[in-house]
């Protein structure tokens, strides 16, 4: 049947989706599938009313795409769709509430604090243990995170990730390395590992700087990265997800590793992970995605 790959969106992670959407496609293309593209905008209700395609590949990023709402609207539609359904992708889009789940699940998460107003900067200080994560909790590629050290910092930080989301995420900073776990139809591939010379691994560093350093292998004993692929695995199982996502997760000073958040729909660009986690593992990009679209027909 025909495949309808949705991108672009109305997130701040737009661009992004548009080039993900756009590799998604041709790619499928070529794997002869007869595949289209569609600028998801505004309210999808009437395209999927009666729809000119049989099933989706969902190349959304961000909220409105990969939250769960596109999620629920074609599963309410009956047209079946790539990656996870909408439980697994709303919570995963909420960094805030998956913590509370990762904890609940006994996973190791870094210590942290939701922030409503600015009148909590002084407790949260006095709390957790600078220097500190401070997010919007349902963003994107990094945007709108910053590493804070002071209350006054907080502050400023605070109204910055308030400007975004109704809810704002602070949690204890870990310098890292940071790793990056890909799972595609339920198996771990290889890790990642991320360095780059900006203060972390920003929005910049994702998507323009050329000198991020991408680490895969990735640099840990193999013991170690069995570990790590482990707890990728569970955060990805304990979420609920289905298919593939992406798990970031970092390693403090002591080796201890610690998750950050799962993605359900990871980046696709040229200069994004989970292509590269595939081809490590000798699968093309255009096998991988044939691969996600194939969990659709079962
Ligand atoms: N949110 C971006 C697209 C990623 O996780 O790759
Ligand atoms: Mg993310």
């Amino acid at each position: 049947g025909r495949v309808a790959v949705f991108m672009g969106g109305d997130s701040a992670e737009r661009e992004v989706s548009l080039k993900s959407g756009k590799a998604v496609l041709s790619a499928l293309q070529s794997a002869g599938v007869d595949a289209f593209g569609v600028d998801v905008r505004g309210c999808l209700l009437k395209t999927v009313e009666d729809p000119d395609f049989d099933r989706v590949f969902i190349a959304l990023h961000g909220r409105g795409g990969e939250d769960g709402t596109i999620q629920a609207i074609l599963a309410q539609a009956g047209i079946p769709y790539t990656g996870s359904e909408m439980l697994a992708s709303a919570l995963a889009m909420d960094k805030l509430r998956t913590k509370y789940v990762f904890e609940g699940c006994g996973l190791p998460t870094p210590r942290f604090r939701a922030m409503a107003s600015v009148d909590e900067a002084k407790s949260i200080i006095r709390d957790l243990r600078a220097p500190l994560s401070v997010k919007p909790a349902h963003e994107g590629s990094s945007i709108g995170i910053r590493k804070v050290n002071t209350e006054a910092e907080l502050v400023e930080a605070y109204n910055e990730a308030a400007a975004m989301d109704d809810l704002v995420l602070v949690e204890e900073w870990i310098e890292g390395p940071e790793f990056t776990v890909s799972l595609l139809q339920d198996r771990a591939l290889p890790a990642i590992g991320l360095s780059t010379d900006h203060v972390f691994y920003d929005y910049d560093a994702k998507y323009l700087a050329d000198d991020t350093n991408y680490r895969i292998p990735c640099g840990l004993a193999p013991d170690d990265e069995v570990r790590l692929q482990q707890l990728a695995l569970d955060a990805f199982r304990v979420v609920g997800c289905r298919t593939w996502g992406r798990v970031d997760i970092m390693q403090d000073a002591d080796g201890q590793f610690w998750l950050l958040e799962v993605n359900t729909v990871p980046g696709m660009t040229d200069h994004s992970l989970v292509p590269m986690a595939a081809r490590a593992a000798g699968i093309s990009f255009e096998e991988l995605v044939v691969r996600i679209l194939r969990d659709t027909l079962e």
